[in-house]
């Protein structure tokens, strides 16, 4: 079996009729992301796709690596939120075993695992407890790229202050952030804490190649050089393979002509519990990207066979809005014991296996989606591995990246989100931000429409 492979028969017009895309229409569409690909791989690649420049950071993520490997590292704490955080956690729900914080030192000895991508005290504190208590066992992974977000600095500066009454902390602090703006590049420069590039041209939601995702992977054991193999060896399927055959094309393609018709709901719906986290992820690069000037699909996860039983009525009885994307992937083995006796009603499960049934089930629910004429694609994995993953991260950084020319959008900027940010550094009596804090004081003082119980 192949390492990726995509089956589209459920979108097209000859299996689902009116609510399906026509095969002629498809490859005009893909014919222009055709051209557009071909501009951008011999002209002006992004620097996502450079893949000289994402290896060279490797022997940096070794050599700060290197310099904690003796520390006895017993947790690490990561701060970061959005593109900064969704990679990584990406890349340990898929590659790190499920019980890993559990069992750490039965599995290998990488340090349990704490990502912190929520300001809610609720959970900071607890972390904070740990801390305290496990200092010199802690290592703080810090990500912003622009090292300004209130979210990952108000982190910074709880768990800076705890780790800075231990024993040679700053050992055990780095910093990834852009090379030379920003407040944490300051800090950096000022305290001297370890550090790593966030390279210059590459936002968060696409950095997960360069050191924001891989140092984390790497300081859990994980193989990153085969990760970026994988990515690379995409990149090139991208770049040489006929538009028909491309699965980069194609799939921006799809989702676009789906968005067009109507599908405006995109549900990523993974059969395969290690990739419910790279779900996450795309809805964010999905949405971040293409969501702008009233254009864009909105993406929404669902679990199979989890959400079967909470979102499958709306998919296949609500409204035609829905293009669902399946990821399928299934190779663990679990028995289901021979039959309980007295009930023959289960005879069907005894002595089958849950891969079986998991295949089963997605079987059964894209079938029903498909009389229900919702279109559906699926890609399958022949294994979680980290090639795989590696392939999986760019192709869907060059499918947003072709959806993006298709919408005639930036897809790398995120102007809509600043407001907020503005907003929430007035409130919290930001210089400058008078104004602006003023609106929402007189905002809350003006009569509201309140219920109570
Ligand atoms: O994808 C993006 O650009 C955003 O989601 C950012 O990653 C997020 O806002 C965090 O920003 P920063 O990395 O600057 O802290």
């Amino acid at each position: 079996m192949k390492h990726v492979t995509l089956d589209i028969t459920n979108i097209l017009s000859k299996t689902i009729g009116d609510e399906g895309l026509d095969w002629a229409l498809l490859l005009s569409v893909a014919a222009k992301v055709e051209e557009f690909k071909k501009t951008v791989y011999n002209n002006t690649p992004f620097p996502f796709m450079d893949f000289n420049l994402l290896r060279s950071h490797l022997k940096d993520i070794y050599k700060v690596g290197e310099s904690i490997k003796g520390l006895n590292i017993k947790n690490l704490i990561l701060l970061g939120i959005g593109g900064s955080s969704l990679g990584t956690e990406t890349i340990f729900h898929a590659l790190l075993d499920p019980l890993h914080n559990m069992e750490r030192n039965k599995i290998g000895n990488a340090p349990r695992y704490f990502i912190l991508d929520n300001i809610d005290p609720h959970r900071i504190k607890r972390i904070a407890e740990l801390v305290k208590k496990e200092n010199e066992e802690t290592l703080l992974v810090v990500i912003s790229k622009s090292g300004e977000t209130p979210e990952t600095m108000s982190q910074f500066m709880v768990f800076k202050d705890i780790l800075s009454t231990g024993k040679d902390y700053k050992k055990r602090i780095v910093i990834i952030t852009d090379k030379n703006k920003g407040m944490l590049r300051e800090i950096v420069k000022k305290e001297g804490y370890l550090s790593l590039p966030v390279p210059e041209g590459i936002g968060g939601r696409f950095s997960v190649l360069t050191p924001v995702g891989m140092f984390p992977a790497w300081i859990m054991g994980i193989d990153v050089k085969e990760i970026l193999n994988g990515a690379q060896s995409m990149s090139e399927h991208i770049e040489n393979s006929d538009y028909k055959k491309n699965l980069a094309v194609i799939i921006a393609s799809i989702l676009y002509a789906m968005d067009k018709k109507g599908k405006i709901m995109h549900v990523m719906m993974p059969y395969c519990e290690r990739l419910n986290a790279f779900a996450d992820w795309f809805r964010q690069l999905e949405a971040e990207s293409l969501g702008k000037k009233g254009r864009g699909p909105t993406p929404l996860k669902s679990i199979g066979v989890t959400d079967q039983h909470s979102q499958l009525q709306l998919y296949i009885d609500g409204p035609k809005d829905k293009f669902i994307t399946f990821l399928f992937c299934v190779n663990d083995s679990q028995p289901i014991p021979e039959s309980i006796p007295y009930l023959e009603g289960l005879d069907y499960l005894a002595g089958k296996d849950m891969k079986e049934l998991f295949r089963a089930e997605f079987l059964g629910t894209r079938r029903s989606l498909t009389e229900a004429k919702t279109p559906n694609i699926t890609i399958t994995l022949d294994e979680i591995n980290p090639f795989n993953i590696g392939a999986l991260f760019f192709l869907y950084e060059m499918v947003i990246t072709f959806m993006g020319f298709l919408y005639e959008l930036n897809a790398f900027d995120q102007p809509a989100v600043e407001l907020g940010k503005i907003y929430t550094k007035a409130i919290m009596g930001k210089k400058g931000l008078e104004e602006k804090r003023q609106i929402i004081e007189q905002e809350l003082t003006k009569e509201r429409y309140i219920i109570e119980f």
